[in-house]
């Protein structure tokens, strides 16, 4: 296993240290694969966990990283699709929100869907007349799961790999929510979610200073 690959990330022993002193980069340790999973075999999207730093209220944008947000710049893209792996669906509506790139979330308040925050890294869209989407965010830092989350305490600690969440609706199909990863992240191997869905893990390129990747998505139809 190269360097790059190598686990970076010890346990930590303090909730302050979870989360100021465990997160990391992922820096270059994904490396460049063709294709995506929904445009190879025609599979729905698998679904995941909301997970505990979901907030409602999050505003409509497509750059959910600004100029000055740290990380490596990554341009998500993909097509939103009816069951049928074919079908686009225009006006689906897309939220996004990811930790930054050093693992934390605007917030460090877990399960409080209300609670008022900036919305950092967080945004609402729409798919475009061709069912595509596209955000400008940054490449998100892994963290590991805090203690004393209720019904996730034999994980605490646990080193999560980075992911993005993302929920989708439409109105005639099944709404979806899940989390996208990366392909070649080590810490996929150990996470009890992650690891049944290797579908879900993304490749990226770099595309100059940039690294891009591609998730088309597969709504069950309603009907
Ligand atoms: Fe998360």
């Amino acid at each position: 296993m190269s360097d790059d690959l190598k686990p970076r990330v010890k346990p930590a022993m303090s909730r302050r240290m979870f989360f100021h002193g465990s997160a990391m980069v992922l820096g270059g340790a994904f490396l460049a694969m063709p294709a995506t999973a929904a445009t190879q075999a025609c599979r729905l999207t698998k679904s995941d966990i909301l997970g505990p730093y979901y907030r409602f209220g999050a505003p409509f944008r497509t750059q959910l990283a600004g100029p000055d947000e740290p990380g490596d710049r990554l341009i998500l893209s993909g097509t939103v699709y009816s069951s049928d792996c074919r079908t686009p669906l225009p006006g689906a509506l897309i939220e996004v929100w990811q930790a930054n790139h050093a693992g934390l979330y605007d917030t460090d308040k877990p399960g409080n869907f209300t609670e008022a925050t900036t919305f950092r890294l967080r945004g609402l869209l729409l798919t475009n007349e061709h069912g595509k989407y596209e955000i400008e965010t940054i490449l998100p830092g892994r963290y590991p799961i805090p203690p004393g989350l209720p019904g996730l305490e034999k994980y605490a600690g646990l080193t999560r790999p980075a992911h993005i969440h993302i929920r989708i609706m439409d109105s005639l199909h099944v709404p979806l929510t899940t989390q996208l990863y990366f392909k070649g992240d080590p810490f996929i191997a150990n996470d009890p979610w992650a690891r049944r869905k290797r579908s879900l893990a993304i490749a990226l390129k770099q595309e100059g200073k940039r690294r891009s990747g591609v998730f088309d998505i597969v709504l069950a139809k309603g009907l």
